[in-house]
């Protein structure tokens, strides 16, 4: 059953390339999220790749407590090959021009692939975006909102395993040194965090070093023997196999989708291993742009709700704990209570005011 309001798929007028622009769901307010540029075997695994993190936005917004819906979008590049600018631009315009007519159902914003000025170049076409740059009026890149809002999931984490918020002498091991991880792994060091990083980039060994990190392979750092495992890099890294793997005692991070299959999350329960919901450890990106650029927020505003992460995964692992639950169960009752409770769209307006529409 297609789950999703609504799913365009366009070849770019300019560029040739698929543009697919996935709404999950307007029921809590209009649609947002990243635009996603990226390499794919064939352009339906980009497809599909939309459908799952298009999902996975409205549970970010539902667990946040935003009024947003759920949307991604993706430009399916070939597996081998890199754009160059002129190819690229076209590529963002075809997106953009996929975007304007949806007339404000979904608004983008930065992903894999995608950067703040990116966001410039389709403000050209179209208001529905976030995070243009801040000389433009935009909020700027997200991510050191995500990477802040990842560190409040860690806190939360090490309260419920350690004790204490406080990350000092933790062993911490970062799977991915992009924009995010390089971000919060700079942010663990000035905490005290021991860590170990990897990147599939070899060249970004160099940030490692320069945090007194050590530097192990991507497998080696999933499997590393740590406290706590922090995925920031792309998704399904935790399949059937690495979850036996594991030798940490829990793993939070800011990669989306971080599940290979749903049941992972219940393998890594049964192996005591605590798993935060990558959708509720990786909002601080969008809380910030959303909070500030719909919402009005000030910075001090929205810097506070992005800390605020650190009590919304405290109360999903209450929660889960209360209820015998796993905390992405917790975290996805959540998700459906809220949604549940979000007013029909289709039924007659009633004078009471809307959910934070102002
Ligand atoms: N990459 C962000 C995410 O996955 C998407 C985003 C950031 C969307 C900021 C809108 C604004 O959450």
């Amino acid at each position: 059953m297609l789950e999703h309001e609504r799913v365009v798929i366009h070849t770019g007028r300019r560029s040739r390339l698929p543009v697919i622009v996935a709404v999950h769901s307007t029921a809590l307010g209009p649609a947002a999220g990243g635009l996603r540029l990226w390499h794919y075997p064939d352009w339906r695994d980009g497809l599909t790749d939309a459908l799952r993190l298009s999902a996975a936005m409205t549970a970010k917004f539902a667990v946040a407590g935003l009024p947003s819906g759920g949307g991604k979008a993706v430009v399916a590049l070939p597996e081998r090959g890199e754009l160059d600018d002129a190819r690229r631009r076209d590529a963002l315009r075809d997106a953009a021009d996929a975007i304007a007519l949806l007339d404000g159902v979904y608004a983008t914003g930065p992903d894999v692939g995608t950067s703040s000025e990116d966001m410039a170049l389709i403000g050209e076409t179209t208001p529905h975006v976030f995070c243009r740059p801040t000389a433009l009026g935009g909020s700027g890149d997200s991510s050191p909102h995500t990477a802040q809002g990842a560190l409040a999931a860690l806190r939360a984490v090490s309260r419920r395993l350690y004790g204490t918020a406080c990350l000092d002498g933790r062993r911490l091991a970062v799977v991915g040194l992009g924009r995010v991880g390089a971000r919060l792994a700079r942010l663990l060091a000035a905490e005290g965090a021991a860590l170990t990083v990897t990147d599939v980039d070899p060249d970004k060994r160099r940030i490692g070093d320069e945090l007194g990190a050590v530097w192990r392979s991507p497998d080696e750092t999933l499997t590393a023997d740590v406290d706590i495992v922090v995925p920031a890099a792309l998704g399904s890294v935790l399949t059937r196999r690495t979850a036996a793997d594991l030798r940490c005692r829990a793993v939070v991070g800011p990669a989306n989708n971080q599940l290979a299959t749903p049941d992972v999350a219940d393998l890594l329960h049964q192996r005591g291993i605590l798993w935060v919901p990558d959708y509720v450890a990786s909002a601080g990106g969008v809380v910030n742009a959303v909070s500030t650029e719909l919402h009005r927020a000030s910075a001090d505003e929205a810097r506070a709700r992005v800390r605020a992460i650190e009590e919304t995964v405290g109360e999903v692992l209450d929660t889960a704990r209360r209820h015998g639950r796993t905390p992405a169960q917790a975290a996805s009752e959540l998700a459906r209570r809220r949604l549940h409770a979000a007013p029909d769209p289709a039924a007659p307006p009633t004078a009471s005011p809307g959910v934070g529409t102002r």
